[in-house]
């Protein structure tokens, strides 16, 4: 494995692969690796000749410069795992390789980046467009992996391939990973004290109660199930909880409104900002 930290250096060593006739794979990442990350990696590396993740904490994805000043950075201990899954590459680029000049690109998908995550965090769809348009450009992989934890930025990227384009990249989506107790994977969890931890459980404890509670009760009393456990758990702050429809992400009213039927959470525990989802319907 190699970490490569500049742009001309990882073009010229996948140009010569690609004159092979190898297939690229692309995991985008900012560090602070975890068991999640693993396991995109490692789905890559089974559908393709070469891995290349990227290690880059994107500065224009943070609309809270405090949440950027804290985002964890564990260079070293993200390439011993990448070695581990069988990364080719480990592209780390400083933020002036990336960014030369200022980034005034404006990428608008509405309404899939205004709800949510768009009405929560203004401009961080935008800074995401940025650096994963970049990372294709720099990169021209074949396929590129993303988690399912960040739904609203998966459904988001493949709107923007699709008008794109980006010489036929394949979007490909992968399940979420959680610890053997629900939690969800996230590079933010490294950041929870153990009394946090326990109680940021109470999130995915509550999603997957409302699957079973949807079997029997409307959309809008699910809804209202889960606002109110999570409002009421000790140490949390709801901050929102929409019911979707997978592909649109546009909220619906009853699960006959949809064959695809997500819902997306974010919950504060302490300055811990967390999110998750779960699948009631697909
Ligand atoms: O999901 C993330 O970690 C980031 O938003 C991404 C896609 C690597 C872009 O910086």
């Amino acid at each position: 494995m190699k970490l490569v930290q500049t742009i001309k250096e990882l073009q010229s060593e996948l140009d010569a692969l690609r004159s092979e006739g190898k297939t690229i794979g692309l995991v985008p990442t900012m560090g602070a690796l975890h068991a999640g990350h693993a396991s995109l990696v490692k789905r890559a590396v089974a559908e393709n000749d070469v891995v290349v993740v990227s290690d880059f904490v994107n500065p224009t994805q943070f609309n809270d410069k405090n949440d950027l000043a804290k985002y964890p950075r564990t260079l070293d201990a993200d390439c011993e795992l990448l070695e581990k899954v069988g990364a080719a590459f480990v592209f780390a680029p400083s933020v002036e390789e990336i960014y030369p000049e200022p980034d005034t690109r404006q990428f608008s998908y509405a309404p899939l980046d205004t709800v949510m995550e768009g009405r929560f965090r203004p401009g961080h769809f935008n800074g995401v467009c940025q650096i994963v348009s970049k990372l294709f450009m720099i990169v021209n992989p074949t396929r590129a992996y993303f988690g399912e934890k960040d739904f609203q930025q998966l459904a988001i990227i493949r709107e923007m391939v699709k008008q794109i384009g980006f010489n036929g990249l394949e979007i490909v989506g992968c399940p979420i990973v959680r610890e053997a107790d629900g939690l969800a994977l996230s590079s933010r969890n490294a950041r929870l004290s153990d009394e946090q931890r326990i109680q940021a459980l109470q999130i995915s404890k509550t999603l997957f109660a409302s699957v079973e509670y949807a079997q029997t009760h409307t959309l809008a009393e699910t809804k209202a199930f889960v606002e109110s456990a999570i409002s009421t758990a000790e140490g949390l702050r709801l901050e929102y909880f929409e019911i979707v429809d997978g592909s649109s992400l546009q909220t619906v009213c009853d699960w006959k409104d949809g064959s695809y039927i997500v819902g997306c959470i974010t919950v504060f525990c302490g300055e811990v900002r967390l999110i998750d989802n779960i699948k009631y319907k697909e």
